[in-house]
């Protein structure tokens, strides 16, 4: 899967077809092309770069964009949904940090022209035109950013007609309700960004985007937790959702895993967050990892089209793989080996095709990721909507940044495995030009509740001064790479 299927699912059904049997689109998502070439920069950043300033050029002077866009004639629809304009700025924080080129933050990028939505309207199908006035990406950055730190009455980001969960479309319509999973985001996502703005000395947007974190991030401690986990946000009439207060979707995966993933969490709520995902949420016996539970049916009030998916269906509490990857990062950032592991292999379609009860269970194609997983009588296990989803993009992700570790920022590479307790060895060959980089893992046996560390680093039997980061050259040679990792209840 890592070394074929999964970036093979991205490229031909994601990003060049942007298609698949269930869903014959042929649009960009504004958030979803982004988000797979998060991944297609490990190995063509030229790909992803180009549809960084495609998707960019997506955009309105008031900061807002396209949720999606037909490449023919630019027809898209523009919206209240309030996550897209973050993912710009996130997908380029990434692209310069993995590739090291600054430069494209000047390169000059023109807007779209057209009507703004009308008070009481939430989105509109239209052409726009677009303008002859450019800037530079960091401007649209900078603009998508200012648009999306507009907060609600708890201090939390605006949901507008949805968040990355499209289905959740009613929770903050009348502009009132609030996400936290967008707060979470939002921390991320400035953590990467700020540093950009400083190096280009805009200290009045760094001040006041760095103001405006801390409040988000004193609101979501103040007003998010929910006593075992954090809430997903609030409706517009106050509501919570997200609550063990409520008869509905009392626990949702992605307000607790970005809340490890923003590192801003505090500690030990966020780990305890996540202890009670793996409790409610990860079925582990039918290898279903849900992204909310339970799922919506009758309560009021209304979250939006997600309640019109029958119960354990797709974002409706299924099994949204998506979601479940980010799950994956936010245990292997938690060091738990044994956790991460299992959650790939749960997610991972050869699991779900391993054998004739399993496959008639599954019922989708065992080589590509699948959107998601039914997790609701009587079609617990059932795959559905293979082929185009941008978790294959994520999943991609996690085995090589969040499992193996392996996170390439520029010149160097950092290394923080987080491998399975059982597996005493690895290895990964990293092409960088035309030089290739033979990584090789050795470690002891894993143990419940240790995370293995980097002990020592050698390349071509030298050692690495930082085991954790190795310095990279496009040298046209290939370089032994030996990662050995210690038990610190052991000795070495
Ligand atoms: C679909 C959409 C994506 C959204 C996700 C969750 O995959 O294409 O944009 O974030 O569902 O609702």
């Amino acid at each position: 899967m890592v070394n074929g299927w999964l970036l093979y699912q991205t490229l031909a059904a994601r990003v060049l077809g942007r298609t698949g049997f269930y869903q014959t689109s042929g649009a960009f998502g504004f958030r979803d092309q982004l988000q797979d070439g998060m991944a297609v920069v490990l190995v063509d950043p030229a790909l992803a770069r180009e549809h960084l300033l495609r998707a960019a050029g997506r955009q309105f002077p008031e900061g807002d964009v396209q949720h999606w866009w037909l490449p023919e004639g630019g027809a898209g629809i523009r919206t209240r949904i309030t996550d897209d304009v973050v993912w710009l700025a996130t997908a380029v924080t990434r692209y310069v940090a993995v590739t090291g080129d600054v430069g494209i933050l000047d390169v000059e990028v023109p807007w779209l022209d057209g009507p703004a939505l009308e008070p009481g309207q939430h989105e509109n199908f239209f052409t726009p035109t677009v303008t002859t006035r450019t800037d530079p990406l960091y401007v649209h950055c900078t603009r998508a950013l200012e648009h999306a730190l507009r907060t609600g009455s708890h201090g939390l980001p605006l949901m507008g007609s949805g968040d990355w969960n499209d289905g959740m479309n009613r929770v903050g319509v009348h502009g009132r309700g609030e996400s936290v999973w967008l707060g979470w985001f939002l921390l991320h996502t400035l953590d990467g960004f700020l540093p950009l703005a400083r190096g280009r000395r805009d200290f009045a947007f760094v001040a006041r985007c760095r103001q405006a974190a801390e409040e988000v991030r004193q609101a979501l401690e103040r007003e998010a937790w929910d006593g075992q986990w954090y809430r997903r946000g609030y409706f517009d009439d106050g509501t919570p959702l997200g609550s063990v207060t409520r008869p509905e979707c009392q626990i949702d995966s992605i307000a607790q895993s970005w809340a490890t993933l923003s590192g801003q969490g505090d500690p030990a709520r966020a780990a305890e967050a996540l202890r009670e995902v793996d409790r409610r949420l990860v079925m582990h016996e039918e290898g279903i990892a849900r992204l909310f539970t339970p799922p919506f049916d009758t309560s009021e009030p209304d979250p939006g089209y997600v309640r019109s998916y029958p119960p354990g269906i797709r974002e409706n509490g299924g099994q949204y793989t998506h979601g479940a990857s980010w799950l994956i990062f936010a245990y292997a950032e938690q060091g738990w080996e044994d956790k991460a592991g299992e959650l790939f292999d749960l997610i991972n379609p050869v699991w779900h095709g391993s054998g004739p009860e399993r496959i008639e269970t599954y019922r989708v194609e065992p080589y590509v990721v699948a959107a998601d997983v039914y997790s609701v009588q009587p079609h617990v296990g059932r795959g559905g909507w293979t082929w185009y989803t941008g978790s294959s993009a994520w999943l991609y992700r996690a085995a090589v940044e969040a499992i193996l570790g392996l996170q390439r920022r520029g010149d160097r590479l950092l290394i923080r495995p987080c491998l399975p307790p059982s597996w005493t060895s690895a290895q990964a060959d990293i092409r960088v030009g035309a030089a290739q980089y033979a990584v090789q893992f050795s470690a002891p046996p894993g143990a419940p509740g240790v995370r293995r560390r980097v002990a020592t680093t050698t390349m071509d039997g030298v050692p690495v001064p930082d085991p954790q980061v190795l310095p990279l050259r496009d040298d046209g040679r290939r370089h032994t790479v030996i990662v050995t990792l210690a038990r610190d209840d052991q000795p070495s």
